[in-house]
């Protein structure tokens, strides 16, 4: 007996070093809701389909030479296959978006029928198969018309044609969505798409690095930025007032959250990782908590950054009902100089205002980048200790690979080491309700076309068919989901030798 306990301790102590992501589906509430996501631009192809017009993405990807999204994977037509897929794969919950120019192709007014019937055929096949929907209304895609007519997310006319647009999905969708992100990743949206002009609709101030066409990087980010708030507010209150109480859902804005770690420990590193976490997560959440944008933003920015009304403070604080975190990679934060830095911007914008490198860990790029599963951690327990412990979704996460290959070993680790990252967090109190890979299957990827991929399913982008074949992350990750994988690292040999031979391509 004696021994019997004395094996047991070392047996605990050793998985407790080596293993301390040891967990299973049970270590959640059963309520918490496991799911992937995909976005209408990245997954549905079928551009020119049924009445959809061009939204700023085709435009941005069009012009640039570079892949698009024309057919992607064609989710549009093989939708009832990929809910199969997710059945299968034991998913609870299916993150998409819902393209505006599909729904309502003139931007405002006429609603578009076939686009309408896509969308409730596509909520009524997971909800059949028991798949709770998490909706995400803008994903990088409002209608071309729009920007051409008044300069979309520059223009404050987009919040009322947002809003409108959000209350034709709250009417049409709402008796079967309770999960509504408004804006997707809305932080690097303001600034991938007004500041480095990365992402559609691609504004910059032209540099060294790239000529946008349009755009004003020191002040556009902040514009941007002030206009998908008081939309997102105008969305929320409307759901608010109208569906809420028949409903029962809830709604909130998703940023995108770097984790943030100070280069060395020298004051200086920490005073600049504290700046990078105002302009960084501050900028959205402080006015959705507590009405105003930090101080350290209002200081460095000056009279370019715009300044809320009384009421439109009012409108904005506690229009979020959770936080959507969007999460991929973890940075050091040193003070401006010639270090490397993620986004090496010359001239005014976003990063010169921080006055911050970003210093990537190991090789990391904007594609690219290694497992840090305390990032994660880090940055609930900020959201946690620094918003009043709202409730957070992890709306994305994930790793690309270049390799094509079934056996995508990698992103089983990366899944479960930041799983296991998110549980020590909920541990520790932090409210987190469910978690999202990204991505379901191979999609069109923002900034890296079809070079490299992020899917739990493969897809062949050469076959006509766009043959769907599952990774070995999509039998770890319905393992998992079934309870039948508790100790994921050593069960990943398992698994790896039951995965069929014929795996790889
Ligand atoms: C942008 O345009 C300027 C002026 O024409 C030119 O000097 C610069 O090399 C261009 N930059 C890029 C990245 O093409
Ligand atoms: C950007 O806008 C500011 C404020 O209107 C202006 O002072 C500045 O010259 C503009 N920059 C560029 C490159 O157009
Ligand atoms: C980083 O890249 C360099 C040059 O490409 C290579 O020599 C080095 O091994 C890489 N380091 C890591 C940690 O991948
Ligand atoms: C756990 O939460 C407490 C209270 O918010 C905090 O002081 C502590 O630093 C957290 N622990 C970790 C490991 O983050
Ligand atoms: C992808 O599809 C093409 C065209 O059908 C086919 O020739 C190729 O073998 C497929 N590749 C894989 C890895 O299945
Ligand atoms: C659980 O999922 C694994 C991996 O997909 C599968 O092989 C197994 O049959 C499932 N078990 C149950 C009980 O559903």
């Amino acid at each position: 007996m004696k021994h019997l306990s004395l094996f047991s301790i070392i047996v605990v102590i050793v998985l407790g070093t080596s293993y301390s992501d040891a967990f299973t589906r049970k270590d959640f509430p059963e309520n918490f809701l496991f799911g992937a996501a995909t976005s209408a631009y990245q997954w549905e192809g079928a551009v020119d389909d049924d009445g959809r017009t061009p939204s700023v993405w085709d435009t941005f990807s069009h012009s640039n030479d570079r892949d698009n999204g024309d057919i992607t994977c064609d989710g549009y037509h093989k939708y009832k296959e990929d809910v199969k897929i997710m059945a299968e794969m034991g998913l609870e919950s299916f993150r998409f978006s819902i393209s505006w120019p599909r729904l309502i192709p003139n931007g405002r007014g006429a609603i578009n029928p076939k686009g309408l019937l896509f969308y409730k055929n596509l909520i009524k096949e997971l909800r059949t198969h028991g798949i709770e929907p998490h909706v995400t209304l803008y994903h990088y895609d409002h209608p071309q018309c729009l920007e051409d007519e008044y300069g979309g997310w520059i223009n404050r006319k987009i919040i009322e044609d947002f809003t409108a647009f959000a209350d034709v999905c709250f009417r049409e969708f709402g008796e079967d969505v309770k999960l509504w992100t408004t804006i997707n990743e809305a932080t690097i949206f303001a600034i991938g798409s007004y500041s480095e002009g990365i992402s559609p609709p691609g504004h910059c101030t032209p540099n060294k690095f790239i000529n946008c066409t349009t755009g004003n990087s020191s002040t556009e980010p902040y514009i941007a930025g002030h206009n998908i708030l008081l939309a997102h507010a105008s969305a929320s209150n409307l759901y608010k007032l109208k569906y809420k109480s028949k409903q029962r859902g809830s709604i909130g804005l998703s940023i995108y959250a770097f984790g943030l770690s100070p280069y060395t420990n020298s004051k200086d590193d920490e005073i600049a990782t504290q700046r990078a976490k105002a302009f960084l997560y501050g900028w959205m959440l402080k006015p959705l908590v507590f009405g105003d944008y930090p101080d350290e933003m209002k200081r460095l920015v000056g009279s370019r950054l715009p300044v809320f009304s009384k009421e439109e403070s009012e409108q904005v604080k506690g229009s979020s009902d959770f936080v959507g975190v969007i999460h991929y990679m973890t940075v050091y934060i040193t003070n401006r100089g010639p270090a490397p830095s993620l986004f090496p911007t010359s001239g005014q914008g976003f990063f010169s205002d921080i006055g911050v490198n970003m210093i990537p860990i190991g090789n990391a790029s904007l594609i690219q980048w290694v497992a840090i599963p305390w990032g994660l951690e880090g940055v609930l327990e900020y959201i946690k200790q620094s918003y009043n412990n709202p409730p957070i979704y992890i709306l994305e996460n994930g790793i690309p690979m270049t390799s094509s290959t079934l056996q995508d070993t990698p992103r089983v680790e990366f899944i479960q080491a930041y799983i296991g990252a998110m549980l020590n967090a909920i541990k520790n109190g932090s409210d987190t309700r469910g978690y999202f890979v990204w991505s379901l299957i191979d999609v069109y990827e923002l900034l890296s076309g079809y070079t490299t991929s992020f899917g739990m399913n493969y897809v062949n982008f050469s076959d006509p068919g766009r043959k769907r074949s599952p990774k070995l992350s999509a039998s770890w990750y319905s393992g998992f989901l079934n309870g039948t994988i508790d100790i994921a690292s050593q069960d990943i040999t398992q698994l790896q030798s039951n995965f069929p031979a014929s795996s790889s391509l």
